[in-house]
């Protein structure tokens, strides 16, 4: 990543999709974006079908008008390659590039995102529509940055048709060296005798009779993925080759439980990090949600400034219910986001649809019009941000606590047939995050093979499948005085999803000094209890503790009497294990202990739970935000000047009942 920031101040807009609307509305559409301070639009995204009618036959003219317009009106472009709606006469002309699902249904077009990513076709076409516009638009003085396609992977991450299967097996011929034997042994065919002779015996997991080979599955999530970011390093070379001078992103799906790509692969082929969150609206902790989500894409970003390049401004149509947002929550999940390091805030979408399949989406433009409160909100959330401007290109301050993820563990976590259907690889995760919020404490989340050198504390949380060299890196962070808490179901197998043999868990055995000799997992809403009076749920195992102290032990259910947690000393420092998921209170209760050991203290002391307090740091000041999501006005120690409601505080500060507030401090 090298990013050239796209906007002056703060980025503010959203998708802007004017084909949708006849012209005259465009007039009306700068001049509102203008009273909102609108700087940025991403246009284009599903434009193919109004771009290219028909095959080679192109209709510039209304983006031109629209790029016109925008310019001068002083509002960037972020302007979209189409690949994420490819035009109806592609798909009748090309049928082959529809996908295929595991059961060999093939989906027809009438929606989007309707591709195979292994498709030549579509990959073909998608770089001459992407080169059209790059020669067209490239020097126009409106557009500041590349949309690459639209959340990739986002309705079929994967597709199982026989263009696939062709392209899985040259995947696996390259990473099997051309040794079918070698694929035999990694994906333990020797099991119900499902020894390949070649690779041409082999398919795709398509829908089978009992428990697939999860070595299949693993490395066809790992091949699906890699189209996808095959399809952007191509995307994105094209740009490149034709417009060096203009920054390219793609927008994520850092979110809830998306993780068909995997982004730790796409980070060096963008210049910036852009991620789409939408709050799950039912979820009264939502926001805690959308904290994990932001901390994890600037984990990604390397902790560099990023985009956010779509939420909402308030319901959401794709979920069951489109609960309108409450008051001030435009506002509140907006600066989460500024917070946790975006330097933009965008929607989807600038006007809300008459007509389509997101009518019922908000936008920031209702259907009521400008004359509504929810375009108010807009325009005062576009005020605080221009007021905000001074902190683009600041940092979130490096915290001092890590926690790890990665999205092959995930995968490999959450295949069939594992001990327990109740160990989500997300949840011990998002259960540390939320005890990390609640106590104030920052946390910067990596992806497991990020750098750990500087971190007090490192968290591994459901860690499956460990990349290689972890432990070492984990020992090195306890011998130089820091905490390392690992939990229930990591480091259990090799990057095959084999078991590591000789106790569990194989590959933190000897970081922890424990080996596990059966699992014991808990029935169904089923909770231990440990004799220091911490509850336990959905884990347990019955392990020996050859080289650690025992901090607590299972005092009753399947693993009684065998211990629950541990402790290794390293060093200065020392190496947890933690072999249940604790409940919340016992989760604060251990992670207060080990931050105490650590020396971690809030960043600001005695802030209620319910208020996040995050710093971003820059040459000479910092800010203080702090978002209240409680019903109470809390009051902060903290001073600084106040960048929102204006005025100096001293001596403590008000964040009021949903409220928000932003402190400029000096350094
Ligand atoms: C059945 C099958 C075995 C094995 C066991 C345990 O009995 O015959 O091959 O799969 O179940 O699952
Ligand atoms: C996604 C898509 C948008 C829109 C929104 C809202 O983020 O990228 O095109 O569909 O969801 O549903």
């Amino acid at each position: 990543m090298s990013a050239r920031w796209p906007t002056e101040g703060i980025a503010f807009g959203g998708d802007y999709n004017p084909e949708q609307w006849p012209e005259e509305v465009w007039q009306e559409d700068v001049a509102l974006m203008r009273e909102a301070g609108v700087n940025l639009v991403s246009v284009g995204i599903f434009s193919w079908g109004e771009l290219e009618p028909e095959e080679g036959v192109y209709r510039f003219e209304w983006l031109d008008r629209v790029l016109d317009l925008l310019h001068e009106n002083g509002i960037g472009v972020d302007l979209a390659t189409p690949s994420a709606a490819p035009p109806v006469w592609l798909h009748l002309k090309h049928p082959e590039m529809l996908p295929v699902d595991a059961d060999g249904l093939r989906y027809t077009q009438g929606s989007r995102e309707s591709w195979c990513p292994s498709s030549p076709v579509l990959r073909e076409h998608a770089l001459r529509i992407a080169r059209v516009l790059a020669e067209r638009y490239g020097q126009h003085p409106a557009v500041r940055m590349w949309h690459v396609s639209n959340e990739l992977a986002c309705h079929n991450g994967r597709c199982w048709c026989d263009v696939s299967a062709a392209a899985f097996r040259d995947w696996l011929r390259t990473r099997y060296s051309d040794d079918v034997d070698a694929l035999n042994l990694a994906w333990g065919t020797a099991f119900w005798g499902q020894r390949y002779a070649s690779f041409d015996q082999v398919l795709p997991p398509r829908r089978t009779t009992t428990i697939p080979n999860p070595g299949q599955r693993l490395d066809f999530e790992r091949f699906s993925s890699d189209a996808f970011v095959d399809h952007l390093a191509a995307e994105a070379a094209v740009l490149r080759e034709v417009t060096p001078h203009l920054p390219v992103t793609t927008n994520y799906m850092v979110m809830g439980e998306f993780h068909q790509l995997d982004y730790a692969a796409t980070t060096p082929l963008v210049d910036l990090v852009s991620n789409d969150h939408y709050l799950w609206a039912a979820d009264p902790d939502g926001w805690a949600e959308l904290a994990f989500s932001a901390d994890r894409v600037r984990g990604l970003a390397g902790g560099e400034p990023w985009l956010v390049m779509e939420h909402s401004t308030s319901a959401v149509n794709w979920q069951p219910r489109n609960l309108a947002k409450g008051p001030g929550q435009l506002l509140r999940n907006s600066l989460q986001h500024v917070a946790r390091g975006a330097d933009g805030a965008l929607f989807f979408q600038w006007r809300q649809s008459r007509a389509g399949a997101e009518k019922y989406h908000s936008g920031m433009v209702p259907h009521a019009g400008r004359d509504s409160a929810l375009f108010r909100d807009v325009v005062d959330l576009g005020a605080t941000l221009g007021r905000l401007a001074e902190v683009r290109g600041s940092v979130v301050e490096r915290a001092r606590v890590a926690l790890l993820w990665d999205t092959q563990a995930w995968w490999a976590a959450e295949l069939e047939a594992h001990p327990t259907v109740d160990v989500r690889y997300l949840d011990q995760a998002r259960r540390l995050h939320r005890a990390l919020l609640d106590a104030g404490v920052a946390v910067d989340v990596l992806p497991a093979t990020a750098p750990l050198d500087g971190y007090e504390v490192v968290l591994v949380p459901t860690l499956y499948l460990a990349p290689d060299g972890l432990s070492d890196r984990l020992e090195a962070v306890a011998a130089r005085g820091g905490q390392v808490v690992v939990t229930y179901f990591s480091g259990m197998v090799d990057e095959h999803d084999r078991v590591l043999l000789g106790g569990y868990p194989g590959a933190f055995r000897d970081l922890l000094g424990v080996r596990g000799e059966e699992l014991a997992p808990l029935p169904d809403g089923g909770r231990v209890t440990l004799d220091d009076g911490s509850v336990g749920e959905v884990w347990s195992e019955r392990m020996t503790v050859p080289d650690a102290e025992v901090v607590a032990s299972f005092a009753d259910g399947p693993s009684a009497g065998f211990p629950a947690v541990t402790r290794r000393d390293v060093g200065d420092g020392a190496a947890w294990y933690v072999a249940t998921r604790l409940d919340p209170a016992s989760t604060s209760a251990l992670l207060g202990t080990v931050l105490a050991a650590a020396g971690v203290d809030p960043l600001v002391p005695d802030v209620p739970a319910g208020v996040e307090v995050v710093r971003r740091v820059g040459d000479g000041a910092a800010w203080l935000f702090a978002i209240n999501h409680t019903d109470d006005d809390a009051r902060i120690d903290a001073s600084g000047t106040d960048l929102v409601a204006g005025g100096v505080h001293d001596g403590g500060a008000t964040v009021p009942a949903h409220g928000v507030l932003v402190l400029r401090q000096d350094r």
